[in-house]
C-alpha cells in the first residue's frame, strides 16, 4: 500500500449545471454580443469582414466560459467551436454526413452530458491487475459499472470461469456490441442502464473506470448496498477522502493507478 495525502472531499463535487449548458450559454451570450457588435459597426458606416467576425465571436466565446467558471480545456473548444462549424459548412459536405456523425455520437456518448463520464477504454494490464485482486473462492460474483466495449468483463469471465461477471452499460451502442462479444458464454451478461438503478448487494467485486465526478455519491451507494468484506476497486479515480486499503501502480505511462476498498 502506497500512503498518500487523501484529497479534501471539495475537490470533486459534482458542478451543479453540466458543462454542455455552461458550453451553449457562453457561445450563445457571445453571439448575441458579436451580432451586436456588428450591427453597431454597420450603423456607424463601417463594415466587419467574416474572419474578423469568427475572431469576436471566438475571443467573446471564450472570455464568456472564463467567467462562467469552466475549465480550461472547455475555453480551447469553446475559442474553435463557431470558426471550425463555419469552416466546415463553407465545404458543402452533403447534410446526410452530419446527421450520420450526430447520430453516432449519441448513441456512443448521448449519456455523458449528465453523467460526466465519458466511453474509453482500459487495457490489458488494468484487466490483469484487477483479476489478481479477486479472491479465490468459486462462484464469485463480479460487476463492472459502465462496462463500455465489455473488454474487462470479456477478460475476466475467461481468466475465472468459476465466477459470473457481469455488466452494465448505458450507451446504447457499445452495450450492443458487448452483448454481441458476450454471446455464447454463459458465466458473463450485459445490461443495458443505469448503473445508480442497480443494487450493489448481491456482487462480491464491484469494479468501476469512471471519472472523478461520480465517485463521492458512488462510495455512499457503496456502503449502503454492498455487504461487509466485498470489494469496490476504481481505475485511476480514487474516492475524496475515502483512503483505499491498496493502491496498485499500472507502471505505464501516464503513472495510472488501481485503488481497491474493503467494504
Ligand atoms: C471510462 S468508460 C470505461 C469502460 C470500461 N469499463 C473499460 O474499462 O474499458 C466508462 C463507461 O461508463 C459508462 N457509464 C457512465 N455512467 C453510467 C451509468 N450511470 N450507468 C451505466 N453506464 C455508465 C459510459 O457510457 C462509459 O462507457
Amino acid at each position: 500500500m502506497i500512503p498518500r495525502p487523501l484529497p479534501s472531499l471539495e475537490m470533486a463535487q459534482p458542478r451543479r449545471m453540466p458543462p454542455i449548458f455552461s458550453a451553449a450559454l457562453a457561445q450563445l451570450l457571445a453571439i448575441a454580443l458579436t451580432g451586436f457588435i456588428m450591427l453597431s459597426l454597420r450603423f456607424l458606416g463601417l463594415e466587419i469582414g467574416i474572419v474578423p467576425l469568427l475572431l469576436t465571436q471566438s475571443v467573446l466565446a471564450v472570455a464568456v466560459s472564463f467567467l462562467l467558471g469552466m475549465p480550461i480545456w472547455w475555453l480551447a473548444i469553446q475559442a474553435v467551436f463557431i470558426p471550425a462549424l463555419a469552416s466546415v459548412l463553407a465545404l458543402s459536405i452533403a447534410p446526410i454526413w452530419f446527421l450520420g456523425g450526430f447520430v453516432l455520437l449519441v448513441l456512443v456518448y448521448g449519456s455523458t452530458y449528465t453523467t460526466q463520464v465519458p466511453l474509453y477504454l482500459s487495457r490489458r494490464r488494468v484487466w490483469l491487475a484487477i483479476q489478481h485482486q479477486l479472491p479465490q473462492a468459486p462462484g464469485l460474483r463480479v460487476l463492472d459499472l459502465g462496462s463500455g466495449l465489455g473488454g474487462l468483463v470479456h477478460h475476466l469471465a475467461d481468466a475465472r470461469p468459476d465466477s459470473h461477471v457481469s455488466g452494465i452499460e448505458s450507451a446504447p451502442l457499445p452495450c450492443w456490441i458487448s452483448k454481441l462479444r458476450m454471446m455464447g458464454r454463459s458465466n458473463a451478461n450485459i445490461e443495458w442502464g443505469d448503473f445508480w438503478h442497480t443494487d450493489l448487494g448481491g456482487y462480491d467485486v464491484v469494479c468501476a473506470y469512471l471519472s472523478p465526478v461520480p465517485m463521492p455519491a458512488l462510495w455512499q451507494k457503496v456502503k449502503r448496498e454492498m455487504r461487509p468484506g466485498t470489494l469496490f476497486i476504481s481505475y485511476r479515480f480514487t474516492i475524496p477522502g475515502v483512503m483505499p486499503a491498496q493502491v496498485v501502480e499500472m507502471n505505464d505511462l501516464g503513472q495510472t493507478e488501481l485503488y481497491v476498498w474493503r467494504v
